[in-house]
């Protein structure tokens, strides 16, 4: 079982800077990822949320019952050290993933609170970047379990 969380102004994608985010909506993404997950024998929780404290309350709760933390930190991702040390209380594996490549975008996005405590990152190939990121963690849990 694995836990899905999208950072802030997710919910606006499809609208939000399509340049840079494509046409792709939440709800497509979500569709995708509950797909991959029937072939792959995982189940999904899903959450997102505008608000910081949210996700720290969500990812407490729902550390209890979930094996791994795929997460989309949005604008966290280069603010939160809360999130980062909330991924690092709950202990559990982390696999961080981004739409764009915020490498290759502005400055302030080149550095991720997250980076470190994830046990890896996908960026820049858009919703395939959570299917990446899907499969990798799903794999991460196959092999630490055995
Ligand atoms: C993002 C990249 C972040 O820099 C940005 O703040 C987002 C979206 C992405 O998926 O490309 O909100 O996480």
């Amino acid at each position: 079982k694995i836990a899905v969380v999208h950072g802030p102004n997710l919910r606006l994608l499809g609208r939000r800077e399509p340049h840079v985010y494509g046409s792709v909506t939440l709800e497509e993404i979500d569709d995708a990822l509950l797909t991959l997950a029937g072939g792959l024998g995982a189940e999904l929780e899903i959450f997102q949320s505008n608000h910081e404290g949210e996700i720290l309350d969500f990812l407490e709760e729902v550390s209890q019952r979930v094996q791994g933390v795929l997460i989309n930190p949005a604008g966290l991702t280069h603010t939160s050290v809360a999130l980062r040390d909330g991924l690092l209380g709950i202990g559990l594996p982390v696999v961080e993933v981004h739409l764009s490549n915020p490498a290759a975008r502005e400055r302030f996005r080149r550095h991720s609170y997250v980076a470190p405590v994830a046990v890896g990152t996908v960026a820049g190939f858009g919703v395939n970047s959570y299917l990446f990121g899907l499969r990798g963690l799903a794999a991460h849990l196959t092999s630490s379990s055995e």
